[in-house]
């Protein structure tokens, strides 16, 4: 009965690996759950409290499909402001989550059989989103060195249209440099590619500066930055995500919004607002206790002989299991011998068969308990 397309696509590794954490938490296990996407912080109260306005005031109703014009003006005056990119509310796209965004994005621009080069690993979603569109995806492997202009040549073709960049990046935790970026920006130009930049940890970020691609010479007519509240306001389940793309994209984009999910829900917008035209502190807050937890995992798990690059934004560590087995391997012995849960590196492409990421959106004491359990089976 079902599509052949389903059949290009497999459950998503990450909510797969929460699921078993929960099904051990139910059995009664002393599961410490590393495998999560999202802050472990609360949504900030001034965010709630403009929600529970919007519900008072009755905003209860469908927005414009574009998102509410307030919100749409916020998120330009934001891409200018912060990220020197001369976009105006036409260029914006408010949607439910960030990962409706890439969605509208890939049916708006792949015709079946079109190629989309992703930098290996990648999030998971990009390449079901490519592949559900009837796009290939093309690997570049990019770990723990810096993306070569050879490796891009060498799988780009006629069929290539779109290249994916995601900095602060989940999960190898880098963040691209300005240099790196300009390569992969001069390449774009080079061939005449569309880039999709994921900036959704933009804020997430340890003494490294976000630079966004879509500022360079040239780059805004074929940049796409995707972005959202979820992970910057501790928001993931309020569902609110946007893009800002040239007009004919965005154009499309809104079409398929218009068709499937209508807008995104009315309330978060209101609440999203609030969070962007309110003081940062409370960003900064988080970004200091996730940093303070990434100096732990990394001083910790280096001591006991595990290699972690030291990770520069987002809240992942990317550890490298060799000597402990590959990455399924390492992930099984973390869950039957510690209840320990952690995402295989190949979930996000080959070149993370020999890693597992660590979500550190944990508590400081879940945190040092893992420590502790993962070196005790390790020594
Ligand atoms: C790189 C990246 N982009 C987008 C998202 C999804 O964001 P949203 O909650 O806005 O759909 C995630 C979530 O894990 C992510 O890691």
């Amino acid at each position: 009965m079902l599509a052949k397309r389903l059949s290009r696509i497999e459950e998503s590794a990450t909510i797969r690996m929460s699921h078993i954490a929960q099904q051990l938490q139910d059995e009664g296990k002393d599961v410490l759950n590393f495998s999560l996407g999202e802050p472990d912080f609360k949504t900030p109260e001034h965010i709630s409290e403009a929600a529970r306005q919007a519900l008072d005031l009755e905003y209860t109703h469908y927005t414009s499909s574009a998102g509410i014009v307030e919100l749409r003006e916020a998120i330009a005056k934001k891409i200018c402001d912060e990220n020197k990119v001369d976009a105006s509310m036409e260029n914006v796209i408010v949607t439910p989550g960030a990962k409706q965004a890439i969605y509208e994005l890939m049916m708006s621009v792949l015709d079946e059989g079109d190629e989309v080069m992703l930098l290996d690993p990648a999030w998971v979603t990009f390449e079901a989103a490519v592949k559900l569109a009837g796009g290939n995806p093309k690997w570049v492997k990019r770990v723990e060195e810096a993306v070569k202009y050879e490796s891009l040549e060498s799988v780009v073709s006629e069929r290539t249209k779109l290249i994916i960049i995601n900095s602060p990046n989940n999960p190898g935790g880098y963040v691209l440099s300005e240099k790196e970026q300009h390569e992969i920006a001069e390449f774009a130009i080079e061939h005449d590619l569309l880039v999709l930049s994921d900036e959704i940890y933009e804020k997430i970020l340890y003494g490294r500066k976000q630079v966004s691609i879509a500022s360079f010479d040239g780059m805004q007519e074929r940049t796409v930055i995707i972005n959202g509240f979820s992970k910057t306001y501790a928001m993931t389940g309020w569902r609110i995500g946007y893009a800002v793309a040239p007009l004919e994209i965005m154009k499309g984009m809104l079409k398929i919004q218009q068709h499937s999910v209508t807008c995104a829900p009315s309330i978060s917008q209101f609440a999203a607002l609030t969070g962007l035209r309110s003081s940062q502190e409370c960003v900064q807050e988080m970004v200091g206790e996730f940093q303070k937890r990434r100096d732990v995992i990394v001083k910790q798990l280096n001591d006991m002989g595990l290699h972690c690059v030291n990770p520069e934004g987002a809240f992942y560590a990317f550890i490298n299991t060799l000597g402990h087995g590959n990455d399924v391997e390492f992930t099984e012995l973390l869950l039957k011998e510690a209840y320990i849960v952690v995402t295989p590196g190949s979930a996000f492409g080959l070149a993370g068969k020999d890693y597992v990421r660590l979500s550190f959106a944990a508590s400081m004491d879940d945190i040092l308990e893992g420590m502790e359990r993962i070196e005790r089976i390790i020594s």
